[in-house]
């Protein structure tokens, strides 16, 4: 597949993300720690741009072994809010938490010498 450079991955600190055009594709690159995840800049709810939304950390509940509920936490997941209706995905699978079959599209995303490239697809 051909690839195409974006930009240097030092332009990146941890946590934030930037969105590329290339082409008619719009892709948001997120860095999370070391690692890098791009996905199309389109939400399968409605197609907004949904890697131009918030990012924060997942929210769970904390449940004891006897079912009882203790509440709720953040985790460690990262997710994106879509700006249009509030759809989020966790970052490291590009998943809504509560249907897994509603996902972003991911975007193949890698880094060498420096640089962060995405598969362009042709
Ligand atoms: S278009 Fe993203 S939540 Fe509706």
């Amino acid at each position: 597949m051909p690839e195409i450079m974006v930009g240097a991955a030092s332009e990146l600190a941890d946590g934030e993300h930037r969105i590329v055009a290339v082409g008619e594709l719009e892709v948001g690159i997120f860095r999370l720690g070391d690692r890098f995840v791009a996905y199309e800049n389109r939400c399968p709810h409605h197609g907004g741009p949904v890697c131009q939304g918030k990012l924060f950390n997942g929210v769970e509940e904390i449940i004891m072994p006897d079912q009882t509920s203790r509440g709720l936490r953040f985790s460690k997941e990262r997710h994106v809010v879509c700006p249009w209706h509030g759809y989020e995905f966790n970052l490291d699978t590009g998943r809504h938490p509560g249907d897994a079959r509603v996902r972003l599209r991911p975007i193949p995303v890698r880094v060498a010498d420096g640089g962060i490239y995405i598969e362009t697809r042709g």
